[in-house]
């Protein structure tokens, strides 16, 4: 478990104010500049040894990510960070507490990895649906311009950055980080084609580099406390302390800061008071937000929550937005529900995306009910491996992985609602025969 002395957000639940005084008594923003000064090489030498890994779904490492921006960025197309604050995966929930109750640990963050990274700007694209949050960032923003923290000469660094907040229209496509690209360049949200990767062809055509709101604001702590401070928490690999989100039929669903690699079962019972009606109760989880595919309740009750035994177990950690679903839960119809919101969020630029959302969701639809014929199990899995990998951005994927979950674990299930609605059809007919 981790300890007190060992959290990063001391005011995730808002107990405390949000703004600079009360950040500045929290030990944000001190001596800012001192940690600038070693230089961005040694900064990123720092967040690489500190093993932490991207927290807005695919765990990239984040060091690695920032050393392929350019060394020598040319004036004529300077160089970007972008913070992914969009936060639309259905079950995540913890960036929004950063943004209201800490928003300076991002501000700070982005100025460092900005520096790091040699960009001149961070935009910061929150989801639109984040009004009240939008609100505290655009202040915090004012407060740390007026404060000298950011703009020309930030924090007396003689570095120059500035930092735009930027409101979305609530889609969750624009969580793409290409898609955001473009809607922060003003155009319709569907994500480009990569290659070109955004460190070389990015924002307005520059080199720009996408990070998830959590993945910044735990940098000014990994850099004050040491990179060995934050890889000694969790399993190697899977460094550092992690926002959890729970949800579900849990008692007590939260958002807590846990150590990465904490036991489901500790986690839940530490935190969340256990599963509602207790543990037997338990049916399956959801443990990285709604692309990752289901995994049921023996295979997940001892898992360490972290990238790797996710991946294990055939699922992820995702953004850590767990899902808990207990014996009262309908899965087909959860998992069906899922589908519908893919096929809402298409983009529909890719033919497998466009087409096959809609169709999983169809025979989705059919599953929960029964009226399907057993070879459309086979069927439908078969559409899930052509959707997946065959598009333009994970979306696809996403989509697809969390049906190949339910039919993976739950077969039985499915074909048993089928069974059953054959038999009642055949009921009148069978009336009809003995007549
Ligand atoms: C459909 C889709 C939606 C996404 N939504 C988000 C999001 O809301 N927030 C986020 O940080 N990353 C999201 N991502 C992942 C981003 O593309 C990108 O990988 C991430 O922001 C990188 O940050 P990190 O390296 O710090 O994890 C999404 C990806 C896809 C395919
Ligand atoms: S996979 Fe789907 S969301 Fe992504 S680009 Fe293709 S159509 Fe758009």
């Amino acid at each position: 478990m981790l300890a007190d002395k060992d959290r990063i957000f001391t005011n995730l639940y808002g107990f405390q104010p949000w703004n600079l005084d009360a950040a500045r008594q929290r030990g944000d923003w001190e001596e800012t500049a001192a940690l600038m000064a070693p230089g961005p090489d040694a900064l990123i030498d720092v967040v690489k040894a500190s093993g932490l890994r991207g927290r807005g779904g695919a765990g990239f490492p984040t060091g690695m990510k920032w050393s392929f921006m350019p060394k020598a960025p040319n004036p004529e197309r300077p160089s970007y960070l972008v913070i992914n604050a969009d936060e639309s995966e259905p079950g995540s929930c913890k960036d929004r507490e950063i943004i209201r109750h800490d928003p300076h640990k991002l501000i700070e963050g982005a100025l460092i990895a900005g520096f790091a990274m040699r960009a001149v700007a961070a935009f910061i694209y929150i989801r639109g649906e984040y009004i009240r949050e939008a609100e505290t960032l655009f202040a915090a923003v004012r407060e740390a311009y007026a404060a000298g923290l950011i703009g020309k000469n930030a924090c007396g660094s003689g570095y120059d950055f500035d930092v735009v907040v930027h409101r979305g229209a609530g889609a969750y496509i624009c969580g793409e980080e290409t898609a955001m690209l473009e809607s922060l360049e003003g155009k319709k949200g569907q994500p480009r084609l990569k290659p070109p990767f955004p460190a070389g062809v990015g924002l307005y055509g520059n080199p720009t580099t996408v990070n998830n709101v959590e993945s910044i604001a735990v940098v000014p702590t990994i850099l004050r406390r040491g990179a060995p401070w934050f890889a000694a928490i969790g399993r190697p690999k899977n460094e550092g302390t992690k926002l959890f989100q729970i949800s579900g039929h849990v008692n007590t669903p939260c958002v807590v800061e846990e150590a990465m690699s904490v036991p489901f079962r500790e986690l839940i019972d530490t935190h969340c008071g256990g599963i509602r009606g207790g543990w037997d109760n338990l049916l399956a989880v959801i443990p990285g937000g709604s692309s990752v595919p289901l995994v049921p309740a023996e295979q997940i009750i001892d898992c360490p929550m972290d990238f790797d035994a996710l991946k294990d177990l055939k699922s992820g950690l995702g953004t850590a937005a767990i899902i808990v679903m207990d014996k009262s839960t309908d899965i087909v119809r959860a998992i069906a529900r899922l589908s519908y919101f893919y096929k809402h969020e298409s983009c529909g630029q890719c033919t497998p995306c466009r087409e096959g959302t809609g169709w999983m969701w169809r025979v989705m639809e059919r599953l929960v009910t029964g009226d399907a014929e057993p070879h459309e199990i086979d069927l439908l899995l078969e559409v899930t491996t052509e959707v997946e990998g065959h598009t333009i951005c994970a979306l696809g994927d996403a989509a697809a992985w969390p049906i190949q979950g339910l039919i993976r674990h739950f077969r039985p299930e499915v074909e048993a609602r089928i069974a059953r609605r054959k038999g009642f059809v055949q009921v009148p007919q069978m009336l009809e025969a003995a007549e």
